[in-house]
């Protein structure tokens, strides 16, 4: 229940966040413009341009202009005789279909040697953030208000539970009066008390669950085990995040 709480609001944050999501416009080159020795390549890396964006190729009137070309004329610095140049200064160019684009100045050998040429992919629409690194976890009270104690069913409480890798389970108890050791399959159904563990006992004790996979906590006072005082848990990895709609600075 917590969590579901928890990525609602995460849910409400990020959709109010992508309300402002708008077409972003890119100076080539930045401040330094459309410009000769510059790395276009370099400049373009990991720039995610989606469709609607624009590019703005700026650069003094007359010195160069842009040209809209395929691969090959891009590779090769080949002006297509029948393509028209941008020659304003101040060429904006709104990237209307996904797919590659090519650039290219067609003055003197700005091109060839000077490295005036830009390639880059355009998206259809924006890639998903990555997930969060870290799940934030949940705390579970083992037995919830009645905590760790003797007459109460530990397996119908966790049936239908989600434990997750990154939540904390509490065990509560009158210290002194119960402990937790962490058991193995066969120790949990025969009630062994691991002698190589040692037991928790401080009436509030938290155990991090780090791996996924099968878990089992017994009692290790008296009988206490035999009378039903153990867990047996799943832990799954943590959740799957449903990446809200993308926001873009
Ligand atoms: C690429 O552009 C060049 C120059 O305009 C043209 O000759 C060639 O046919 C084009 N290639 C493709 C695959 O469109
Ligand atoms: C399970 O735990 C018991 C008690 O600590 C131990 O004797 C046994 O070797 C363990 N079995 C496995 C498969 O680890």
């Amino acid at each position: 229940m917590a969590t579901n709480k928890y990525w609602s609001i995460i849910f409400l944050i990020a959709a109010a966040l992508a309300t402002s999501v708008s077409a972003k416009v890119f100076i080539v080159g930045d401040e330094k413009g459309w410009t000769l020795n510059f790395d276009y390549q370099a400049w373009a890396k990991d720039k995610p341009f989606i469709v609607g964006d624009q590019l703005v190729f700026k650069y003094a009137y007359g010195k160069h202009n842009v040209h809209k070309v395929n691969g090959t004329a891009f590779q090769q610095c080949s002006i297509p005789p029948t393509n028209e140049a941008l020659t304003s200064g101040y060429d904006v160019i709104t990237l209307a279909t996904p797919g590659r684009k090519w650039y290219i100045c067609g003055v003197g050998k700005h091109c060839e040697s000077g490295g005036m040429k830009l390639f880059i992919n355009v998206l259809s629409h924006a890639p998903s953030p990555p997930p969060p690194s870290v799940y934030p976890g949940k705390v579970i009270l083992v037995g919830d208000e009645k905590g760790w104690t003797l007459n109460f069913d530990y397996q119908a409480w966790a049936a239908g539970k989600r434990f997750y890798v990154g939540d904390k389970l509490v065990f509560k108890y009158p210290v002194g009066r119960h402990n937790v050791f962490r058991a193995n399959g066969t120790a949990f159904q025969q009630c062994i008390i691991p002698a190589a563990n040692e037991a928790l006992t401080s009436g509030y004790d938290v155990i991090t669950l780090q791996t996924p996979g099968r878990k089992w906590y017994i009692c290790g006072v008296g009988k206490h085990c035999q009378l039903g005082l153990k867990l047996f848990i799943t832990v799954l990895p943590y959740p799957t995040y449903v990446p809200p709609p993308y926001h873009r600075s």
